[in-house]
């Protein structure tokens, strides 16, 4: 490995850093300021930590760490070498007062280039505070550029069900910042995040808020798929958003996991996949699963034609769905293009120009994907729900975050009434920008559930 010019932390210490989530305990700011700063600077002083607001609990876990707190607003001209910036428990109005334009203000002038800046927010069960602390990210790439995000999962238990790992219902977001840019993009000022509607936790969603999943291992053929989802994750939203003879559709199904899992519960599995290698996997694994010979279908077609495809129910009662991770499996030098050229297995969906996972830009890719989930919303019955298993993309260096995109545009048609995170446990560990960048492994996966508006017709 190389020499490590960020932080003063062994190769192992580091290494779990990396991880995109972590379990929440009291003085965990402690191992972030280990991560982004030295202990001493370039005149062997101790590094200097801003820090806001003025908490007792934040200067404490600054100093225990050996650096110096430095509250701000602070007027010197000293550089900062990093800072924490804690809005856990800030109401959304707070964003639009004016005080954190201030430190921002301030931050920008004093924080060293290249330095980082950690934002903490927390959240629960209310989609409309997971959407404000996602528009106060967004908002503060107006100053620093994005560079990641991590969550803490509080409320730990463990679960004695058989592929639930430990779970919990309260959710620390850490959204990691770098100061890159050489002025605030105008207008440097936050607004206040727009009223989202509170609407309420379902009900259904009989799932924690987030849990580590420890999913059966996968099969030689579904391995051709290069991000397959666990049956056993899609089994569970199956049952608690569809009953028994449902229609469950997947617009891109991959392998057939989605049909799988509805046939297991008795429900009808429907799906469309562009590639055809996949759809004949989906096909062969539907006949050899589909026991009790359930109506279940994956037809080889593209998505964004959907009703050209004969033999598709006019009505879906669930969707569930993942879509690509933009062109990411395209991408020269992937890890996950390194590992599986190595094995021989395919390491794109396909090179079809309808294929979402080869569009050249994200907004274009974006644009498509809703146009398409906005076709089969309009086949969702009245009171259905839909379910998208998304992560946040990570490409370059920038970040571009899908899976609040994905809530953001489906609104206008659906109101979002679930999110949970799926904690991914089970895969080793990269060296990404190991001693010079924080770049980490992303191991956490939205689950987004929405629900459309109207009652089921009994
Ligand atoms: C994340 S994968 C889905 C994996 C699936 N959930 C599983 O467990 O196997 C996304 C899939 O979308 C397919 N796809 C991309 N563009 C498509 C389109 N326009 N229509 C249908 N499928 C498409 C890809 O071939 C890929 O298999």
């Amino acid at each position: 490995m190389s020499r490590n010019r960020l932080n003063d932390l062994d190769s192992k210490t580091y290494m779990k850093f990396l991880k995109s989530w972590f379990p929440f305990e009291t003085g965990a700011e402690a191992s972030f300021i280990s991560f982004f700063t030295k202990t001493l600077d370039e005149t062997n002083h101790p590094t200097r930590i801003g820090y806001y607001p003025d908490s007792p609990v934040l200067k404490r876990a600054i100093e225990t760490t050996g650096r110096q707190p430095v509250s701000l607003p602070d007027q010197s001209d000293e550089q900062l070498h990093y800072a924490l910036i804690d809005l856990r428990g800030k109401e959304p109005s707070f964003f639009g007062e004016g005080d954190l334009d201030a430190i921002f203000h301030n931050l920008f002038s004093r924080l060293k280039h290249r330095a980082y800046v950690t934002l903490w927010m927390n959240c629960g069960t209310d989609m409309a505070a997971h959407r404000c602390a996602w528009d106060v990210a967004r908002q503060t790439t107006r100053w620093f550029e994005m560079k990641d995000e991590k969550i803490g999962c509080a409320g730990m238990t463990d679960n004695d069900q058989p592929y639930l790992g430990a779970q919990g219902g309260q959710l620390v977001y850490a959204f990691n910042f770098r100061h890159t840019l050489s002025a605030p993009k105008a207008p440097a000022s936050l607004t206040p995040p727009p009223h989202y509607p509170e609407h309420q936790w379902d009900t259904r969603l009989r799932m924690p808020l987030w849990f580590v999943l420890k999913p059966p291992p996968r099969k030689e053929k579904v391995k051709l798929h290069p991000a397959k989802y666990p049956e056993v994750l899609v089994e569970r939203f199956i049952k608690n958003f569809s009953r028994p003879d449902d229609v469950v559709f997947d617009p891109m199904s991959g392998t057939g996991s989605t049909q799988i899992a509805a046939v297991g519960c008795h429900r009808r599995g429907y799906g469309l996949e562009l590639n055809e290698t996949f759809a004949d996997i989906a096909r062969l694994r539907l006949e050899q699963h589909n026991v009790q010979h359930v109506a279940a279908a994956v037809y080889t077609a593209d998505a964004g034609h959907l009703e050209q495809v004969k033999g598709l129910p006019l009505r879906f009662d669930y969707v569930i769905t993942s879509p690509p991770y933009w062109d990411m499996l395209n991408m020269k030098g992937a890890e996950t293009q390194k590992s599986r050229k190595e094995k021989g297995l395919p390491v794109n969906y396909s090179d079809s120009e309808t294929d979402l996972g080869n569009c050249p830009d994200y907004a274009t890719f974006l644009q498509r994907l809703l146009r398409i989930y906005h076709k089969v919303i309009q086949r969702l019955r009245p009171g259905g729900y839909m379910t998208v298993i998304v992560k946040n993309i990570k490409k370059k260096g920038v970040i571009y975050p899908f899976a609040w995109d994905i809530v953001d545009g489906l609104s206008d048609v659906l109101e979002p009434v679930g999110i949970n995170f799926w904690l991914q446990d089970d895969i080793r560990l990269a060296p990404y920008g190991y001693g010079n960048a924080w770049v980490s492994n992303t191991f956490h996966q939205y689950i987004l559930t929405f629900h459309k508006p109207g009652k089921r017709e009994v």
